[in-house]
């Protein structure tokens, strides 16, 4: 139920508004952790601009990544339920090692055995300190 939606959706949702191009990048860099050249090629093309104007505006915001970061990540949900799970307090227990990165991601579908995190594809469910340091490690 959580389908990733394509580039073609995210641009076909924004075309119509006026001043789409933020918005859409902000749905590419979301859904695919990234802004690459073709997705630029892509967009430019669907808002008749110059693909140096869209990656001007790529590179201007630091929001806006062009090339996905390889480390592997633990995909750290914090949407409502896990929040009031105590996924906060939680997430200040961690220790990140190097290579390793935490994203964010709001809910994962399985609420009520939250707090939940995906790592390699898999979802963690019941996450606490020492299952958390666990997955670290199993990530580093
Ligand atoms: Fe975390 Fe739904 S809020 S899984």
């Amino acid at each position: 139920k959580h389908m990733k939606p394509s580039l073609e959706q995210i641009i076909a949702e924004h075309a119509h508004r006026e001043g789409p191009l933020l918005p859409i990048l902000h749905d590419v860099q979301a859904s695919f952790g990234h802004v690459s050249d073709d997705a630029i090629r892509s967009i430019a093309h669907a808002l008749n601009l110059s693909r140096a104007e869209v990656h001007g505006v790529v590179s201007f915001y630091h929001d806006f990544i062009q090339t996905p970061d390889p480390r592997p990540s633990l995909k750290l949900c914090r949407a409502e339920a896990c929040q009031a799970r105590g996924v906060e307090a939680l997430a200040a227990t961690i220790t990140v090692p190097d290579g390793v990165r935490i994203e964010t991601v709001y809910c994962l579908g399985l609420c009520s055995v939250g707090p939940n995190a995906m790592a390699h594809g898999k979802l963690h469910a019941r996450l606490d300190a020492a299952k958390l340091a666990a997955l670290m490690e199993m990530l580093a």
